[in-house]
């Protein structure tokens, strides 16, 4: 329960320093589709400003254009053909021949697609450059009738749109027609007020358009480029972060979680070392009286002596797991003294033989002779030494090889100790656990042999790993620093 509260907690934690960086992936995201947003808005302003400026002024050209035009017109034909024929027949092939080199002569080199002329009273098209819309009623609209009411004016007809850049897209169009009155003059040149007609100049904006659009795109393209090495950019940043943190995160509940270990380790060696203090006097009455139970027992109840013994044996038992309990719980300080490990093998070993060979198990020594004396606390690396020979001798019920080497590492300045056995093995989950205090799969172990030697170990500056296979033998390698 308390376990279950600690870990929302701390995850709790962990997400609330992670916060900010959503906030940071938030704001990237958010940053971008404004900028996306602002990008269009601003080509579409872009684009839209220049198309503006761009038919102001075309149509104040095609004023200019058209104003001449009439001029002209109404000078070389209109007075000419009044004067000579009495009055204008454009459907008469040489008075409309001559309309039209006026026409031509007057617009030429002028960027003018077309030039139509109506007719004043029926909205009719009597002259145009365009042939096909010659003699064409009514296709005069809103603009012939302004300026048939003395009004210039102008209208654009577009289609297409920046999708139309696509490859395979219909081509843009855009065509300015100007409507201007075409009115009578006097010899001075000044306009009498009545308007004969109306006169209609179309120009060709397509590749101005185009040009516009393509800016538009060009702007809009650039824009998402940019954007998208921003995102990236940023995109690798927040990644970073993240990982950092992620990262720090970790650490922390890491380090928090070996603080609460080692909080409880240090509580439970407290309660261990009370305990097993006060366990360790009255073991030892009981075990010196069994003592002299047995002893009267062979004169008073004799064949009963082994009872007594039993309770020695596991008052011995006990007393020995006590020990361990209190070295663990209260580790003693190293008094260092130069030592060689090559004795402390060949003592253990020594000790242990003849158990070995009951075991059936074969015994390799390679004990280095190049081996410099450490400083070392003799009786802690006994103990260390011990209780790895001890375990491997534990793992092979059925008999196999014990090897145990002794090694000097000049380049490193290591001095390497290694036991090796062909027992039973351990999964690498086993392996992550064994140096932890109380485990232990065996049914009269305390699982603090391995913990005690991580202690000695690592109180001599020293390192230890396992190189295991389940099934297949473990090899247990202490490195120590010679020097
Ligand atoms: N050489 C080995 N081969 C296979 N398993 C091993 C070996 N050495 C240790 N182990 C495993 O590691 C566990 C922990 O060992 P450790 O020495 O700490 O405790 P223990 O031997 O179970 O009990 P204790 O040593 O306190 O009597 C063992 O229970 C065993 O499963
Ligand atoms: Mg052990």
């Amino acid at each position: 329960m308390i376990e279950r509260k600690k870990k929302t907690q701390d995850e709790a934690a962990s997400l609330a320093s992670l916060k900010p960086f959503r906030l940071i992936k938030f704001f990237s995201y958010s940053g971008l589709a404004v900028f996306l947003l602002f990008t269009l808005v601003l080509s579409w302003i872009i684009s839209n400003h220049a198309k503006k400026v761009l038919l102001e002024r075309s149509e104040a050209y095609a004023f200019v254009v058209a104003e001449n035009l009439s001029h002209q017109v109404f000078q070389q034909f209109v007075l000419p053909t009044v004067m000579r024929y009495g009055k204008i027949a454009l459907r008469k092939p040489e008075q409309f021949a001559r309309l039209d080199a006026v026409v031509r002569n007057a617009t030429h080199g002028m960027r003018i697609q077309a030039v139509t002329i109506f007719d004043s009273s029926e909205n009719i098209i009597s002259y145009s450059t365009v042939a096909r819309r010659i003699g064409r009623s009514g296709e005069g609209g809103i603009e012939y009738r302004k300026a048939l009411a003395g009004e210039n004016n102008s209208v654009v007809r577009s289609t297409g749109t920046l999708l139309n850049l696509l490859p395979g897209g219909r081509p843009i169009s855009s065509q300015l027609s100007t409507f201007i009155p075409f009115r009578q003059y006097q010899a001075n040149s000044q306009g009498t007020g009545i308007i004969l007609g109306v006169i209609e100049v179309v120009q060709d904006l397509s590749e101005d358009i185009v040009a516009i659009t393509r800016l538009q795109g060009t702007i809009i393209l650039t824009s998402m480029l940019i954007m998208a090495a921003l995102f990236v950019v940023l995109g690798f940043i927040v990644a970073r972060a993240d990982r950092i943190i992620e990262a720090r995160a970790e650490e922390r509940r890491r380090l928090e979680q070996q603080l609460d270990q080692s909080q409880r380790l240090a509580t439970l060696g407290k309660m261990v070392a009370s305990v097993s203090h006060e366990i360790k006097n009255p073991l030892g009455i009981v075990r010196s009286t069994a003592d002299i139970l047995g002893k009267r027992l062979k004169s008073v109840a004799p064949g009963n002596e082994h009872l007594a013994e039993i309770i020695v044996e596991e008052t011995g038992r006990l007393d020995g797991i006590v020990r361990e309990f209190l070295d663990f719980a209260r580790p003693q300080e190293p008094k260092m003294t130069p030592t060689s490990v090559n004795d402390i093998f060949s003592k253990i070993l020594t000790f242990m033989e003849p158990e070995l060979e009951r075991k059936k198990i074969v015994l390799e020594v390679s004990l280095s002779q190049e081996m410099p004396k450490l400083a070392l606390d003799q009786g802690l690396m006994h103990r260390a030494c011990l209780n790895i020979l001890v375990n491997s001798v534990q793992a092979m019920p059925e008999g196999g090889t014990l090897s145990v080497a002794t090694r000097y590492e000049k380049a490193t300045g290591l001095v390497l100790l290694v036991v090796s056995d062909t027992g039973l093995g351990m999964s690498p989950e086993k392996q992550r656990h064994i140096f932890t205090p109380f485990y232990t799969d065996k049914n009269r172990g305390t699982g603090l042999g391995l913990a005690i030697v991580k202690n000695i170990i690592d109180s001599h500056q020293g390192t230890i790993s396992v190189d295991s296979k389940e099934g297949d033998g473990a090899t247990f390698m202490i490195a120590l620093p010679a020097g």
